[in-house]
């Protein structure tokens, strides 16, 4: 029998769609999802479920042995604008979690492992317009930092010790399944749930701010194909460049007007101005294109179509 696979951080925005869409491909009882506490939002299709604190080490391997696990998602992480908030934190648990499943992958007990980078690797000295897959490397949050890290440790446990680790550096992901969870895109999920709801949004980020973003189907496709790769096909083991669409806060507001002729947008920029200008406005992809294939599918206005069509029953 195949070995099943783990999803840490099952309740989160990525968590609970990538749970539905595998056990829907694995079948339910394939999937076991765990986080540190079981959320209200219980993913589309049920199965069985651990509360998992993945900094615990021993608690993570007596899950990986009592279900038999061979593939983990590790999908917990502090984000770049909490992050910022609780810096210690942050570091703390995006580099424990990580370190734990390397080593234990390492040790034998996980085949192969999905772990989420970001656009947040990337810094005010990076060319900013169609962002390389290698290039400058300066992150200006701790998130950041923990993100530009990890991949340096996922390419060392690849070289040394032959874990099979794969990694994409996920744009600002938009979906409405599940709230987002305390990032710098944010904004443009949230500006689709007041747009229905009081038809104005305050954007805490400034009316010309571009950044790389991508609507969730796209990125649970793109990381179910780079896990699904053959590892010959996967030559990069720090983290792929992955692209979706592109735009600024101007033009999400006049893709939703077209839908709500009436939506009004005002300009409140906070602290999480300073993180966004900090990274690409643009990402080339092009590793990720020829090594496995990948394409996106959304672009602003498909995505715009489909978050107002699911939100509009929530209201
Ligand atoms: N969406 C994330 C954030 O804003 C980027 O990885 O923190």
């Amino acid at each position: 029998m195949k070995r099943r696979i783990l999803i840490i951080g099952a309740s989160g925005q990525i968590g609970t769609e990538l749970t539905s869409f595998l056990r829907q491909q694995y079948g339910p009882d394939q999937v076991i999802a765990s986080d540190i506490r079981k959320s209200a939002i219980i993913p589309e299709v049920d199965g069985p479920f651990e509360v998992l604190d993945a900094t615990d080490k021993e608690a993570l391997l007596a899950l990986l042995i009592k279900h038999d696990i061979g593939h983990v998602y590790l999908m917990a992480a502090m984000l770049s604008a909490t992050g910022e908030l609780h810096p210690m934190k942050a570091w703390d648990l995006n580099m424990s979690t990580l370190f734990n499943v390397l080593n234990l992958a390492k040790d034998g007990y996980i085949d192969r492992i999905f772990w989420p980078s970001s656009i947040a690797v990337f810094g005010p000295t990076t060319p900013r317009e169609q962002t390389p897959q290698h290039t400058i490397m300066e992150p200006s949050t701790v998130y950041g930092i923990s993100k530009q890290t990890g991949e340096r440790w996922c390419a060392y446990y690849f070289a040394k010790y032959g874990v099979d680790v794969r990694s994409l550096r996920y744009p600002g992901l938009i979906s409405y399944k599940t709230p987002p969870g305390g990032g710098t895109t944010d904004y443009a999920i949230d500006i689709y749930h007041k747009a229905l709801n009081e038809g104005t949004y305050s954007c805490f980020l400034s009316a010309e701010t571009t950044l790389p973003m991508m609507y969730m189907d796209d990125a649970i496709r793109a990381t179910i194909t780079l896990m699904e790769a053959p590892s010959d096909q996967v030559k990069i083991r720090s983290s792929y460049n992955l692209a979706g669409m592109s735009f600024d806060p101007v033009a999400i507001a006049a893709s939703i007007q077209k839908h709500l002729p009436d939506f009004t947008m005002t300009y409140a920029p906070d602290f999480r101005q300073a993180i966004a200008d900090s990274w690409p406005k643009s990402i080339d992809d092009s590793h990720a294109q020829n090594d496995w294939g990948w394409a996106a599918q959304f672009d602003l206005e498909t995505t715009t179509k489909v978050m107002l069509a699911s939100l509009k029953s929530q209201y």
